[in-house]
């Protein structure tokens, strides 16, 4: 099975409410830990953007469960490529918060210190993951 990476950002829609990030985190982590899914989570009040990697197959199994997710809509697909490895193997969903976002952050990898996921390239949001893995916890 090819190993594949998707990466894309999307907008929360009025259906996201304040239970919803951990009921999407969890969902992603034990739907993900039974699909050999990996990857990486960020989300700053407004937009999120994520990373999944994994079987072609199981990638765009879950890429469409995610795209009817009536909870974000304005979904922009960033990258999708064949990859030799996994670099999110230690999470089956790490989440980022807001607060690792930050402008130094957003400065390096994009126009904008906001954090603006439409307005980064699909290297750069790829590139800024990479360096936000590094704050993570591993699990
Ligand atoms: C921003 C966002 C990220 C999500 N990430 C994942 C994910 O990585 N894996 C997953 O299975 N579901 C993810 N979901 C949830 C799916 O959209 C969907 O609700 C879920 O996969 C349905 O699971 P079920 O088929 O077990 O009911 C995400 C939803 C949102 C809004």
């Amino acid at each position: 099975m090819f190993l594949t990476r998707l990466i894309y950002a999307s907008t929360k829609t009025e259906h996201f409410n304040p239970t919803s990030l951990e009921e999407i985190i969890e969902k992603a982590a034990s739907n993900n830990e039974k699909n050999d899914i990996t990857g990486m989570l960020c989300f700053n009040r407004n937009y999120f953007l994520q990373s999944i990697e994994g079987s072609r197959t199981n990638v765009n199994k879950t890429y469409n469960k995610i795209l009817n997710d009536k909870r974000h809509t304005q979904i922009i697909l960033l990258d999708y490529s064949e990859i030799n490895t996994r670099e999110f193997s230690s999470w089956s969903m790490g989440y980022v918060p807001t607060s690792k976002l930050s402008a130094q952050i957003n400065l390096k990898f994009s126009g904008t210190s906001e954090f603006s996921p439409y307005k980064i390239s699909g290297a750069s949001a790829y590139m800024m993951m990479l360096e936000l893995k590094k704050s993570l916890p591993s699990v």
